[in-house]
């Protein structure tokens, strides 16, 4: 860190309050925040770390009017929901707080007001689409269509999702409102923009010239944005929820609701320091970083200092280490097909794993690229990382100190080249580990805390103290002094990914907080000094629990295309004597089996009242052949004969085809005579 630094703010993105929080902004955003502020108060730095919900914009609305309550109803809801489950997966926020606070309505009125009364705004008027039965204008996203491109019936005024075109709601062939079914019509309407294209020269020095250390993909999409040209962007909207605009004849006007969200990182910081927030945002020894996911750089890169310049007093970040996308089992995140893992249901259905969950997302964190998450990944980093080298090297050690030692740390004698070798490592890694750290690589930095408790468990493995033991007591007590020491530093370099495990080991070793500054050293156990009993830092995972997870994706799949599914378009038009062709019978199963060697079909014995016949059909993976003699089907009876699996079938069984592709026979309501005509 830049030693002209007194302190650190570390704000993350809020999430909208329209949902709960899933694998994807955790990886992406929360768990790398919370490590590195964990390992700035473990430097004894000082720190502020920011959070909270965003609980404006359209789609908390819509979400409010499906459920037909109102949208503080659905921010009350999920902002508890996230909040919680933040708190238990252990994201150390010094606040974390909402958009619908009164500090905050408060704080990004006075800002809008700041610059509309030191004319930063351009005023225009345009053409929207207005609503004139439900009396508003419709935000793009309240608009249905059909999307010029593809021919889609169902675009959405700001996107069509059937080809991926982003769209105006101007755009929309017969365009129909949301709320009503309404065709809208254009009025005319007035809102506040504020000019990016005035900062563009300052943005561009401080971007392209003054931060060329920030991780290239987000220094990339500024400067594609910025060569691109800026416009300047209204930041109100019409719309009855969100802060209004504080500006006589503004009625029914409210703050853009990305205008208001990152101001929310000021009034959070107001509301917990309120005499002295001040130096937080406005000290130029405050250097300020801003944890977001890629699809948020331009907001924070470009819109919000451009806000904070126009208001003139703030700082600018000094980092925004944007990440990637974080894909679920090969598919992309999508909270509307319920493609997630949730946190609040992961809290619940894995209870105490905690860790293995911020161990598995820094692991594979979208850092450069986007990343997978998997199950199978998850539990195999549980098993093969977590058990195997971490809680089992710190087991054997501390085990071994009970048993030749009663639970006592023994006194380290004369060190060997082996264990300075060892100790040299250890160094090493601990010097990557901090280097890492600075630079937010915390994929990498996480794998030299690991790789410390693989050299204690090689150090171990090498001497084998359990064989020694009989023969030279004095070099086993120097062997599991030294593995000892190691435990405490792995309670050290681990703290800031998986602190539950950290707080368990300092309990297990008596050690209270250990600062940075001890990692590497050798001499945190006192001769002599107890530990605890020991007991396992992790448990393996079961391949049931990751199976039951993984059926319960698949489950959600399935109810995706069970939701999306509509009835096939109805065929051709035909009269009745192209119908009578068809000879329709209702017939009895006197006898079913499988056909060999075909395992989609049945052989049928049909009594057809003329004699019985057989038929062959490709239901076999839908019923028990058992399950269907005696049951009444109905038939086509002057189907062309054809031969299957060597079967020559007289006849078509009629199913129906349901919404999962399964097919089911068709039966007449009631008992019917072999051979009756259906028509
Ligand atoms: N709610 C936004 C999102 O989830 C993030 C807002 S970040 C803030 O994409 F800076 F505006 F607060
Ligand atoms: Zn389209």
């Amino acid at each position: 860190m830049d030693k002209d630094f007194k302190r650190t703010l570390v704000t993350t993105a809020l999430p909208y309050a329209n949902g709960p929080v899933h694998i994807g902004h955790l990886a992406g955003v929360y768990v790398p925040a919370d490590i590195y502020v964990r390992y700035l108060r473990a430097k004894g730095e000082d720190v502020l770390f920011i959070g909270g919900s965003d609980e404006h914009g359209v789609p908390i609305t819509i979400k409010a009017k499906a459920e037909g309550v109102t949208p503080q109803d659905i921010v009350d809801r999920y902002h508890n929901i996230i909040k919680e489950s933040f708190a238990e997966l252990g994201i150390s926020f010094d606040i974390y707080s909402r958009t619908t606070s009164d500090v905050h309505r408060q704080t990004a009125s006075d800002f809008f007001r700041k610059l509309y009364d030191k004319g930063e705004f351009v005023e225009k008027t345009s053409m929207q689409l207005y609503d004139e039965k439900a009396g508003q204008f419709l935000a793009d996203r309240y608009v249905t269509g059909t999307c010029p491109h593809c021919g889609n019936e169902r675009a959405y005024g700001d996107q069509c999702e059937a080809c991926g075109t982003s769209l105006n709601a101007t755009d929309l062939i017969n365009p129909k409102s949301a709320i009503t079914g309404n065709a809208p019509v254009l009025r005319e309407t007035k809102h506040w923009y504020l000019p990016l294209d005035k900062w563009e020269p300052r943005l561009r020095q401080w971007i392209l010239e003054e931060h060329k250390e920030w991780k290239p993909n987000v220094y990339g999409q500024c400067k594609s944005w910025l060569d691109m040209g800026l416009q300047p962007r209204a930041v109100s909207r019409d719309l009855d929820w969100g802060i209004p605009v504080p500006v006589e004849g503004a009625d029914g006007k409210v703050l853009y609701v990305w205008f208001d969200a990152p101001i929310g990182y000021i009034s959070n910081t107001k509301e917990l320091l309120p005499d002295d927030w001040e130096k937080w945002w406005k000290d130029p020894q405050t250097r300020m970083l801003h944890f977001i996911g890629k699809d948020n750089i331009v907001f924070h890169c470009i819109v919000f200092p451009a806000m904070l310049m126009a208001e003139g007093s703030y700082n600018l970040p000094d980092n925004v280490p944007a990440n990637e996308f974080l894909n679920l089992e090969d598919d992309k995140i999508s909270t509307s097909r319920n493609w997630a893992v949730w946190l609040h249901e992961y809290l619940r259905e894995l209870p105490g794993k905690q860790d293995v969950l911020r161990y598995v997302l820094t692991a594979n964190a979208p850092e450069t690229k986007d990343n997978n998450f998997t199950w199978k990944d998850f539990q195999q980093r549980n098993n093969s990382e977590l058990v195997a080298i971490l809680g089992n090297f710190v087991n054997r050690a501390m085990v071994l100190t009970h048993k030749y030692f009663g639970g006592m740390v023994p006194v380290r004698g004369e060190l060997l080249e082996e264990d300075r070798q060892v100790m040299e490592e250890i160094h090493r890694s601990v010097a990557e580990l901090s280097a890492d750290m600075d630079r937010f690589h915390f994929r990498d930095a996480l794998k030299s805390a690991m790789n410390i408790a693989r050299i204690g468990n090689k150090y171990l493995a090498d001497t084998e103290p359990w064989k020694l033991v009989k023969t030279d007591e004095a070099r086993v007590q120097t062997i599991l002094n030294v593995a000892l020491q190691i435990c405490a530093n792995l309670a050290i370099a681990f703290e800031p990914f998986i602190p539950f495990m950290a707080a368990d080991l300092r309990g297990q070793l008596r050690l209270g907080e250990l600062p940075w500054s001890r990692l590497g050293d050798f001499d945190i156990l006192a001769d002599g000094a107890e530990i605890e009993k020991p007991h396992l830092l992790f448990e393996k995972i079961e391949d049931s629990v990751v199976e039951a997870q993984v059926k319960k994706l698949q489950d959600a799949k399935k109810q995706n295309e069970l939701d999306a599914w509509k009835p096939a378009p109805v065929a051709e038009t035909v009269d009745f004597p192209t119908f009578e062709k068809l000879d329709i019978r209702v017939g009895t199963v006197l006898e079913c089996v499988k056909v060999p060697k075909a395992d989609k079909l049945l052989q049928f014995k049909i009594d057809d009242g003329m004699g019985g016949r057989t038929i062959v059909s490709g239901i076999a993976k839908y019923y028990k052949p058992e399950d269907l003699v005696g049951k009444q089907v109905c038939f086509i009876a002057n189907f062309a004969p054809r031969k299957l699996k060597g079967v020559e079938s007289q006849g078509m069984i009629l199913s129906a085809e349901l919404p999962d592709g399964s097919l089911k026979v068709i039966s007449p309501s009631a008992p019917c005579a072999p051979g009756s005509k259906v028509g």
